[in-house]
C-alpha cells in the first residue's frame, strides 16, 4: 500500500522553519553502517541519535543494517521476527543459503528496526568475493588487512540483502540505501554494478587519506590540490581501502559529507564534490525546569571531586572548591585530536598560574582509549584509601552522635573532651597513616602496554607535568572510554561531561567533532578549532561564539606555536572567571542547543534522500532544492549584555557586578533574540601546518 508521507519541521527558538511536502510513495529506507549497534566512534553517535527522527519520518519502512556482534546484541537489541513480509522472505532465503542474518529492534530512542549480519559466519566466501571484486572493480585486497576483509564481506552481504529484498517485492520497489563510511561503501558499488533498483547515498565522515596524511608531518591544507593520491595511499599501504572509498563516492547517486571543510577535502582526495553537506546533530534533551542542567553539573562535579579525593590522597593540598575540571576525549589520534598542543598549553598554563599565585587548580583529563591491561594498583588503592577514610569518619561520627544524644537526654551539655575515646583516636590515626604516600599521584589510571613510547606519556615526561604539589595543573590520563560500571570512576561519559567545566578539543583534523557539540547541548563550554567541522559551523552561525562559551582556536592561519599561545590564553582567562561568570556562561552555551538538534539539522539528510530518490527513479519522484539547502545562512547575534570587544583575541567572558555574584539564575540577556542574517563565510584553505611544537622547553616551565 503506498504511503503518502510528508514532513514538517517546525521552528526551533527562532531558527528557520522548514516544511517539506514530498510524497515518499512506497519507498523503503535502509541505512547501512559498520557502527549500527556497534560503538566505535562518532559515526555510532550519528546513527544512534538520528534514529528517532528518521523512524518518525519513515515508520515501518526504516531499517538499519549493521554487523552482528554478540556482546552488543545481548545488551542493546531485542531480536524479533522480521515485520516486513518481503524482508522476511529475503532474510529467510539468505539464512537458508549459508548466511546468518538477524532482525530486531535496537533499544534506543525511536526503537528502529535493525538487520544484523554475521560477517564471520560467511567468511568462507571471502576468496570468491575478493576475486569478483578484482574482476569487476580491479581492487585487490591483501589477506592480512582484517578490517578490509570485513568490509568486503559486509559489502557483498549488504548488496545480497538489498538484491534479495528487491527480488521478493511484489511490485517494483523503490529502495533507498544510505551507506556510511568506506567500511560500508562496497555494498553501494555492488548495487550499482548489479543495477539493482536502489537509490544510493554515500556519506563520508572523514577521508581515509586525509586522516593518514594529517597524522604525519604533512602540510595538509595547503597541499590538498597537489597530492598524488594514488601514490600517497600506496605509500601508507591503504591503497585498497582508498579504492573502496573512492569507488563508493563515485558510484553514489548522492554523495554527502559532514562539513564544508571535509567537502573541500573530499573534492581533492576522492575527486568528487559532495552534492550536499549533512552536518551532524544530536538528540537534545529538554528539561522542564530550565536550570536542571546546572543542578546536574553540580551533582556530577561532586562525583568527580570524590574521585579526585581518592586519586590525590596524601597530596590533597589544593582547594577542591577552586578546582576546575578540563578534559579532552575521543579516538586516540595524538596530533589529529590536538592532544599535543593541549599538553603544551597546559604546561604554559601551569607556569602562568604559578607566577600569578593563583589559587585555582586545574585538573585536565585525557579520555582516549589505548592498549592497556587494566587499572593500575596505585590508582585503585587511592579510591580504597578514600573509602576507608570515609568509613572511619562515619563510624566516629556515629559514636560521637550517640554520646551527644545520651548527654542531651539527661539534660546536660556534653563534656567535649570526653566525646571521643582513645579507640576513636587510634582508629583515626591509623586511617591518616594509611594516606601516607611515597610517590606522586599517578598520571595514568591504567597499566599501559606501550608505556615507553605512548605519545601522551612521552610528552608529559618531556614537559614535566608530574602532579607535584607545586603544579597548579594536574593531569590524569584515563586510556579507556568511561563507563558507569567502572570500579574507579563509575560515571558514564555524559555524566562526566556535565561535571566538567571546559572541554578542550584543539583538533588539527576533525571532519565534524561530536565532543564539543555534546558539551554545548549539555551547557558546558568548549574549545574547538577552525579546522574542525563543528568549529566552522559554529563560527558561521554565531556572531560572537566565545561569548556563548564556544571558543574557536585559530589553527588555519597561525603556526602551531601561535595556536598554542592562543589556547594558553583561552585557558588562563577561563581560570580567572568567577563562579558567577561560569554559571552565566553555561546558561548561554546551553541556549545554542537548538542549533545542534536533529529536529533542525535533520533537514539536510531529508534533502539528500529526496535528491537520491529523484535521481534513481525520475519517473516517480521529483526533487526541488529547498531554500535552506542553498546558501542562505543565519547567525545568532552576540548576547545583548556583552560589550563590543575591540580586540579579537580577547574573549567576551561574562562580567557581573558584586550584587549579582550570588544570583545563580540571573538571565542577563533575556531580550536577546536570535536573528537571521544572511551571512555565509566562504571556505578559505588554511595556512601552513607550521613547524613542529617547540618541545625544547624554555626554562620558565620548571621554575620552583
Ligand atoms: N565517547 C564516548 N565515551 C567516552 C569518550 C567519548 O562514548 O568515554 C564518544 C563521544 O560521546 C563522541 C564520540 O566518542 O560521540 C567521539 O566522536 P567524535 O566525532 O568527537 O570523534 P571520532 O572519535 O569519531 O573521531
Ligand atoms: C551550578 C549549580 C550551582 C553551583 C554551580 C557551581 O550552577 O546550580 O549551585 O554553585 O553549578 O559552578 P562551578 O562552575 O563552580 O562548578
Ligand atoms: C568521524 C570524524 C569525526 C566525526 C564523526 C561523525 O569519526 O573523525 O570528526 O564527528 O566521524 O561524523
Amino acid at each position: 500500500m503506498p504511503l503518502a508521507r510528508s514532513l514538517s519541521i517546525t521552528s526551533l527558538s527562532g531558527l528557520e522553519e522548514w516544511d517539506e511536502e514530498f510524497d515518499l510513495e512506497d519507498a523503503v529506507l535502509f541505512e547501512i553502517a559498520w557502527e549500527v549497534a556497534n560503538k566505535v566512534g562518532g559515526i555510532y553517535t550519528v546513527i544512534q541519535t538520528k534514529a528517532r527522527l528518521t523512524a518518525e519520518e519513515w515508520g515501518e519502512n526504516y531499517f538499519l543494517v549493521g554487523p552482528y556482534v554478540e556482546s552488543n546484541v545481548r545488551t542493546q537489541v531485542e531480536l524479533i521476527e522480521p515485520t516486513n513480509p518481503a524482508l522476511k522472505r529475503a532474510i529467510d532465503k539468505m539464512n537458508s543459503s549459508g548466511c546468518k542474518v538477524y532482525f530486531g529492534r535496537w533499544l534506543i530512542e525511536g526503537s528502529p528496526y535493525v538487520v544484523l549480519i554475521d560477517v564471520a559466519f560467511t567468511a568462507w566466501n571471502l576468496d570468491k568475493w575478493k576475486k569478483e571484486l578484482w574482476d569487476n572493480f580491479s581492487i585487490g585486497v591483501p589477506w592480512f588487512d582484517r578490517e578490509a576483509n570485513d568490509a568486503v564481506l559486509f559489502g557483498f552481504l549488504t548488496a545480497w540483502l538489498l538484491g534479495e529484498y528487491a527480488a521478493q517485492c511484489e511490485e517494483p520497489p523503490h529502495i533507498l540505501a544510505h551507506f556510511h563510511e568506506w567500511l560500508a561503501g562496497l555494498g553501494l558499488a555492488l548495487c550499482r554494478q548489479r543495477q539493482l533498483p536502489v537509490a544510493t547515498i554515500f556519506t563520508t565522515h572523514a577521508t581515509l587519506l586525509g586522516r593518514y596524511l594529517c597524522a604525519g608531518s604533512v602540510d595538509f591544507y595547503n597541499n590538498l590540490a597537489d597530492f598524488n593520491v594514488d601514490k600517497e595511499a600506496g605509500d601508507r599501504q591503504i591503497y585498497h581501502r582508498y579504492c573502496l572509498e573512492r569507488t563508493a563516492a563515485r558510484c553514489a547517486h548522492v554523495f554527502t559529507t559532514v562539513s564544508q571543510i571535509t567537502a573541500v577535502e573530499a573534492e581533492h582526495l576522492l575527486k568528487r564534490k559532495p552534492d550536499i553537506i549533512t552536518p551532524n546533530g544530536l538528540n537534545v534533551k529538554k528539561f522542564s525546569a530550565m536550570h536542571e542542567f546546572q543542578n546536574l553539573h553540580a551533582q556530577s562535579k561532586n562525583r568527580i571531586q570524590e574521585f579526585i579525593r581518592g586519586h590525590f590522597y596524601g597530596h590533597l593540598d589544593f582547594n577542591l572548591d577552586k578546582c576546575l575540571f578540563l578534559f579532552i576525549a575521543g579516538r586516540y589520534e595524538f596530533s589529529n585530536k590536538g592532544a599535543d598542543i593541549f599538553l603544551e598549553a597546559l604546561a604554559r598554563l601551569n607556569y602562568l598560574l604559578r607566577v600569578n599565585h593563583s589559587d585555582v587548580t586545574v585538573v585536565a583529563f585525557f579520555i582516549m582509549p589505548a592498549r592497556t591491561n587494566n587499572f593500575n594498583v596505585e590508582t585503585l588503592k587511592g579510591q580504597a584509601v578514600r573509602k576507608q577514610l570515609w568509613d572511619t569518619a562515619q563510624t566516629v561520627k556515629e559514636r560521637f552522635g550517640k554520646k551527644l544524644y545520651e548527654s542531651l537526654l539527661v539534660g546536660q551539655l556534653p563534656d567535649v573532651s570526653k566525646m571521643l575515646s582513645k579507640d576513636d583516636f587510634t582508629m583515626m590515626k591509623r586511617a591518616i597513616f594509611a594516606t601516607q604516600r611515597q610517590c606522586q599521584p599517578p598520571i595514568c589510571t591504567h597499566n599501559m602496554l606501550e608505556d615507553s613510547n605512548d605519545p601522551i606519556l612521552t610528552c608529559i615526561r618531556r614537559i614535566g607535568l608530574f602532579n607535584s604539589s607545586a603544579d597548579r595543573v594536574k593531569v590524569i590520563f584515563h586510556p579507556e572510554f568511561l563507563s558507569s560500571t567502572s570500579p574507579l570512576l563509575p560515571m558514564d561519559y555524559e555524566e562526566f561531561v556535565r561535571g566538567c567545566h571546559l572541554g578542550v578539543f584543539p583538533s588539527y583534523y576533525e571532519p565534524w567533532g561530536y565532543t564539543p557539540a555534546e558539551c554545548t547541548v549539555m551547557g558546558i563550554p568548549s574549545i574547538s578549532t577552525n579546522l574542525s567541522g563543528f568549529g566552522c559551523f559554529m563560527e558561521e552561525h554565531i556572531a560572537d561564539p566565545s561569548a556563548y562559551g564556544i571558543y574557536i582556536l585559530d589553527r588555519r592561519y597561525r603556526g602551531v606555536d601561535e595556536s598554542c599561545n592562543q589556547l594558553t590564553s583561552y585557558l588562563f582567562q577561563f581560570c580567572q572567571q568567577s563562579r558567577r561568570a561560569r554559571i552565566i556562561q553555561r546558561n548561554r552555551t546551553e541556549r545554542l542547543s537548538d542549533l545542534l538538534d536533529w529536529r533542525y539539522l535533520g533537514r539536510y539528510y531529508i534533502s539528500a534522500r529526496h535528491m537520491a530518490l529523484a535521481k534513481a527513479f525520475p519517473d516517480t519522484y521529483f526533487y526541488q532544492p529547498h531554500d535552506s539547502d542553498t546558501a542562505q545562512g543565519f547567525r545568532y547575534p552576540r548576547p545583548a549584555s556583552v560589550p563590543p570587544s575591540p580586540s579579537l583575541s580577547r574573549h567576551s567572558s561574562p562580567r557581573q557586578s558584586e550584587a549579582e555574584e550570588d544570583d545563580d539564575r540571573y538571565d542577563e540577556d533575556a531580550e536577546a533574540e536570535k536573528d537571521r542574517l544572511n551571512i555565509r563565510q566562504p571556505l578559505t584553505l588554511p595556512s601552513k601546518k607550521g613547524p613542529a611544537l617547540p618541545y625544547t622547553l624554555p626554562g620558565w616551565y620548571h621554575q620552583d
